[in-house]
């Protein structure tokens, strides 16, 4: 069996047309595809505006500045990737590191409590963690109630919904970023986007991505105006081909994630193996992560990654706590307690989920897990 990552792109031969074609006209940058792609993201998430940019990272750098002050207090979870929260530092703003719930998410009602007795507390950044969308009802009620900001990092969970709100609509949040990263639902190799329903945000956040510039027709033929510290986040015509190619099969991408979800749910039934969360077709399932109480097993977890990969599986475990990264150590993090995020690392895993997963890869990875585990 060759080797089976946990995640990958599924790229066809016209997904390579689409970018040989771009490859071969006048704009390989800040041409056509990129507004194409843009109006694609909105009619698909229900977003008003809709700015591409390099990478997921960017995105919430980008977002960030149009949305945060220094030193502005920002709840964040503990179990995401590091962009989540580094976007927070980049701009001189304070995580507030918040525990999950079962499903490992971010606890709504903890952030509750904090913004109850804090109302110096700005924003919240939360993460649809694994696909599984937060409730968007509490969402509401906490922008509503405690009139903070809000920013859903979608990076996990294109495609998803809650009680009919899209993922990415930003009905009930300020902004929301993606990240088309090739392990992601849809791929631009590296890309990412951030949707908003303010025209304020978009414009500024038009004007952070390619170095704070203006240009306008009353100005002279060579002329442009530096009207804010920006970068260079553009992301390119061909990667947008490939964007917009993909997503005209993100359906079925999302239609065959839940298929492989189900086969795995089914397989671990009567183990001691148990998915994160029972199956639910609101989750566009980024990740199958499964919980297994290896203090009741005759193997480590550490022994099992090594076994798996030896038999050519690669797992991963999404994630390591955030603030126990040694960076946000050495700023005084790490100590909060956090008992939901502890018992998640050490019981919780990834498995292998993509729409290119073969049914006898996946069963073979089923196989050997029960096989190694004894489960
Ligand atoms: C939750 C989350 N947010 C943000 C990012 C950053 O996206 P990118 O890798 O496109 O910069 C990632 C990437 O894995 C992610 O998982």
């Amino acid at each position: 069996m060759n080797f089976i990552p946990y995640g990958k792109q599924t790229i066809d031969d016209d997904d390579i047309d689409c970018v040989i074609e771009v490859l071969k006209s006048p704009f390989l940058t800040t041409g056509p595809k990129v507004q194409e792609f843009e109006k694609i993201i909105c009619n698909y998430t229900d977003a008003i505006y809709c700015v591409a940019v390099a990478n997921g990272t960017a995105a919430l750098h980008l977002a960030s500045l149009a949305l945060l002050g220094k030193d502005d207090k920002v709840l964040t979870t503990v179990n995401s990737f590091l962009a989540t929260s580094n976007s927070l530092l980049y701009v001189g703003a304070i995580p507030i590191f918040i525990d999950i719930c079962e499903d490992g998410n971010i606890d709504l009602d903890i952030c509750e409590e904090y913004l109850k007795n804090d109302n110096s507390i700005k924003a919240l950044y939360g993460v649809h963690f694994s696909g599984n969308p937060l409730n968007q009802n509490k969402l509401k009620y906490l922008r509503n109630t405690y009139n903070i900001i809000i920013l859903e990092d979608c990076a996990h969970s294109l495609g998803a919904s809650f009680d009919g709100v899209k993922v990415g609509s930003c009905k009930n949040s300020d902004c929301s970023i993606l990240s088309f990263h090739p392990v992601k639902h849809i791929t631009t190799g590296e890309g990412g986007a951030i949707t908003t329903n303010s025209k304020e945000v978009y414009e500024k956040l038009l004007l952070l991505r390619a170095h704070g510039m203006v240009k306008t027709p009353d100005m002279k033929p060579w002329e442009y105006e530096m009207r804010e510290l920006g970068f260079n986040y553009r992301i390119t015509d061909f990667a947008c081909a490939l964007g917009i190619s993909q997503f005209s099969k993100l359906d079925n991408f999302i239609k065959r994630r839940h298929d492989i979800a189900k086969i795995y749910d089914k397989a671990f039934l009567n183990t001691d193996i148990k998915p994160l969360y029972p199956f639910t077709p609101n989750s566009s399932y980024h990740l199958y992560v499964i919980k297994v109480d290896f203090t009741k097993l005759p193997i480590s977890k550490e022994e099992l990654f090594i076994k798996m990969k030896e038999a050519n599986i690669g797992l991963q475990l999404h994630y390591i706590p955030i603030n126990k990264q040694p960076y946000y150590k050495s700023l005084g993090y790490g100590n909060e307690s956090t008992p939901m995020m502890d018992s998640y690392y050490d019981e919780c895993f990834s498995l292998p989920m993509f729409p290119a997963l073969k049914d006898d890869e996946q069963a073979y990875v089923i196989k050997k897990l029960l096989e190694i585990l004894d489960a």
